[in-house]
């Protein structure tokens, strides 16, 4: 199962993908890691297991169109079986969406459909909602809102704030990507629509 990963940020979650696959969990290994952020940690996390890793400017390109269809041609050098969204802050035009669809997943730092968007924990907070979470899904045309793989449940305490609201949901992130890799990765995800089923969970 050949895996590229786009991350823009710290990359804990590729971390915990790269442990997956290191444990033996998950029957893969990444080939590529591409950022939108020179100094995204999710590039040297990647260099540091080996894995080749590399920055694409957005600022080169006239448009957004023009950046995803550039990288969507490297990522298709790649062959990937599984495309996987770590923190990967852009949204896709549609031309990439379609060109990875049924293969591009994203993990979403809430309970889908509930705060889509932008800091989705401060968002909880900020609503009064008792338990928020964190969910993997598929990804398609519409933000933050294709099939749903996985979701976990996490309460919001009292006195949280963003930050330890964002703690304790990234726990959380940590096990259920991975998860839904592994299941991804041994074929074991069907896909109708909307509906995913899990076959012997
Ligand atoms: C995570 O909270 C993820 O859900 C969100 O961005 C954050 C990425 O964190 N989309 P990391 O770069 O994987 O540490």
């Amino acid at each position: 199962c050949n895996i590229v990963v786009l991350a823009s940020g710290r990359g804990s979650n590729l971390r915990a993908i790269i442990k997956g696959i290191k444990d033996g969990k998950i029957n893969g290994n990444i080939s590529l890691v591409i950022s939108n952020k020179k100094d995204a940690g999710a590039l040297k996390i990647a260099k540091e297991n080996g894995i080749e890793a590399k920055f694409y400017d957005p600022a080169f390109f006239a448009s957004r169109r023009g950046y995803d269809i550039y990288i969507a041609e490297r990522i298709r050098k790649e062959n990937p079986d599984l495309v996987v969204l770590a923190g990967y802050m852009r949204i896709l035009s549609d031309e990439f969406v379609e060109a990875f669809e049924g293969k591009l997943l994203n993990i979403h730092p809430s309970l889908i459909p509930a705060f889509q968007g932008l800091k989705a924990q401060k968002q909880a907070i900020e609503y009064g909602a008792r338990f928020t979470g964190c969910t993997v899904h598929f990804v398609e045309k519409e933000l933050d809102n294709g099939a749903i793989i996985i979701q976990a449940v996490v309460p919001v305490l009292p006195d949280d704030t963003e930050e330890t609201l964002s703690e304790r949901i990234l726990k959380y992130e940590h096990k259920i990507y991975p998860q839904a890799i592994k299941w991804f990765c041994d074929g074991r995800i069907k896909k109708n629509g909307r509906n995913v089923i899990i076959e012997n969970a």
